[in-house]
């Protein structure tokens, strides 16, 4: 796959995002350890979930299906011919696999940088493991250097934005793709996302933050942490 070094570079030219990528297929591989044949997997959203999606098609027959937290997700498990169950359906998950844009030493998580955050929430409440897989890169001893995505129903954006300024020291800006449109959730609503926190009690802030009318969900995964953290390298890593 592209990033992932050939078998003639050298250590020495490998770059940085290189590496990166590599430590991404890595931690995905090895979180199919995790899979128990007849269950349903939960499956994430992002670069690093991609890897586990075409891992998980290699045993495909052994599971019993999956359940996806964006529709990004859906189409790759589909394209490989894995099943996509509805959650209503099939009752808690045994295993939630998902990547994060950031973790701290009690697995406490930053995620929602790629807008998946409410649903990624939702399958991560519902699963009895949730492993996290993520590159070296990803690890903080104090989350917020990452802007904490929250969701938000449009009409409520500047409310929420303003409420957040108070309650916090961070800048909430509009997340906007390239045409300056408003980027939508695949629950058809926008996203803040707040820069320059320094969150040292995240349980506390996930709390308040979850309070304010409007917000649909915030990208802090404090209250219900990862149990596993894997962090790719040679050999991966398992917190
Ligand atoms: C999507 C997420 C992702 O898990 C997070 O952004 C990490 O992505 P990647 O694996 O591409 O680095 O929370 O909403």
């Amino acid at each position: 796959p592209k990033g992932v070094p050939s078998r003639h570079t050298s250590p020495i030219s490998t770059t940085r995002s290189e590496a990166m990528t590599e430590a991404k297929r890595q931690a995905a591989e090895k979180a199919i350890e995790y899979v128990e044949d007849g269950g349903i997997v939960g499956v994430g959203t992002g670069s690093t979930v991609a890897y586990f999606i075409d891992a998980l098609a290699r045993i495909k027959d052994r599971i019993a299906g999956t359940v996806s937290s964006s529709e990004q997700s859906t189409r790759r498990l589909r394209e490989h011919g894995i099943d996509v169950l509805d959650l209503n359906a099939v009752g808690p998950l045994g295993l939630y696999v998902d990547g994060a844009d950031e973790c701290d030493p009690h697995k406490r998580l930053i995620k929602g940088g790629g807008a998946a955050l409410t649903r990624e929430k939702i399958l991560a409440e519902a699963s009895v493991r949730f492993v996290c897989i993520v590159d070296p890169s990803k690890r903080v001893d104090v989350l917020g250097r990452f802007p904490l995505p929250v969701e938000v129903i449009p009409m409520a954006r500047s409310l929420v934005a303003r409420r957040i300024q108070a309650l916090t020291d961070g800048q909430p800006v509009w997340r906007q793709d390239g045409d300056g449109r408003g980027v939508v959730t695949d629950n058809g609503n926008w996203i803040l996302d707040v820069h320059n926190l320094r969150i040292v009690d995240p349980v506390a802030v996930e709390r308040e933050l979850n309070q304010i009318p409007g917000v649909v969900s915030v990208g802090l995964f404090a209250r219900r942490p990862a149990d596993v953290v894997i962090v790719g390298g040679e050999p991966p890593q398992v917190l």
